[in-house]
This record gives C-alpha cells, sequence and structure tokens, in this order.
C-alpha cells in the first residue's frame, strides 16, 4: 500500500481543550487539577456546573472545533460512561476520539491511532485511574509508520463512503 507517511506527532500537545457534560463534571475537575499540576495549557470549555442538566453534543461539539482549529491541539471530553461523546466526537473528519478507562489503552491510542482526543465516563471510572489515564495519554508518542498509513486508509475509506 502507498500512502504519504508523516513523520510520528510529538509526545505532548501543545494545548488541551477539555470539556464535558454535568455527568462529567466532577472528573473534569480532578483532570484539571492534574494539568495544572503538570503546567499543561489548557483551555475548559464546560460545562461550568455539575447542578444543571445539559446536552453533551453541545459541549463536544466545542472541544472538536477547538482540536481541528491548531494542529498540535488535543481534546479531553468527560461525560457520564463517555459513549455519547465518543459516539459525536467521531462523526467530525480528523478527530481520532478514544475512549479509554485502562492504561494500555489509553498508552495504546496514542501509539498505534495516534488519538487527538481522549473520552473517558465520569460515573465509570475514579479520579485516581482517571488522572493516570490522562497522565499516560499526554506523554506517549504516536509511533506513524505502519500506523500512519493505517491512518491514511481510514481517511480515505471515509471519504469514498
Ligand atoms: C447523562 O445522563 C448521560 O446520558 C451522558 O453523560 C452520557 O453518559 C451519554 O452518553
Amino acid at each position: 500500500m502507498s500512502s504519504v507517511s508523516s513523520p510520528p506527532g510529538p509526545a505532548e500537545p501543545e494545548i488541551i481543550a477539555i470539556g464535558c457534560d454535568h455527568a462529567g463534571h466532577g472528573l473534569k475537575r480532578e483532570v484539571l487539577k492534574l494539568l495544572h499540576e503538570l503546567k499543561v495549557p489548557y483551555v475548559d470549555l464546560g460545562c461550568a456546573s455539575p447542578d444543571e442538566s445539559v446536552h453533551y453534543p453541545l459541549y463536544g461539539k466545542k472541544v472538536v472545533e477547538a482540536v481541528l482549529a491548531r494542529p498540535h491541539a488535543r481534546g479531553i471530553l468527560i461525560c457520564g460512561t463517555g459513549l455519547g461523546m465518543s459516539i459525536m466526537a467521531n462523526r467530525f473528519p480528523g478527530i481520532r476520539a478514544a475512549l479509554c478507562h485502562d492504561i494500555f489503552s489509553a498508552m495504546m491510542s496514542r501509539r498505534h491511532n495516534d488519538a487527538n482526543l481522549l473520552v473517558m465516563g465520569g460515573r465509570v471510572i475514579g479520579a485516581d485511574l482517571g488522572k493516570e489515564v490522562v497522565r499516560v495519554w499526554l506523554t506517549t508518542p504516536f509511533e506513524g509508520g505502519r500506523h500512519q498509513e493505517r491512518l491514511d486508509l481510514l481517511e480515505q475509506l471515509a471519504q469514498e463512503a
């Protein structure tokens, strides 16, 4: 298979766009503390409180737009299960959203899939594990090579559909 291979991407994003719905707000607060601790630049795109029920696609879209706007931006989305946010984000070309509730998936989503969006469920994963998932996801580089060929193929097939 011939493909235009790009070099592996940087291990660490230049900025993180983060968003959640009401069900993900508690975990988002914990993740924000971690980003602050690690001195990772971030923009918090809401929602602002766990007290009002909101529609996750509206907050997911804000983060998707922020990730697509800059080549080395990445995003983190948190809802109750992570399912709604990952279904919505993966509808947008250029987004590779990975729903990860364990360290191995978080690591492989970067190494093999160059995931530019991490999704978690605040009702699924605890704060300590969630923060470790974020830490690993932020620092693991994409391997490129045959994995880039597969991502190129994926984009090509989506365009042909
Ligand atoms: C909100 O109750 C819940 O449905 C939402 O956070 C998410 O889990 C949807 O997939």
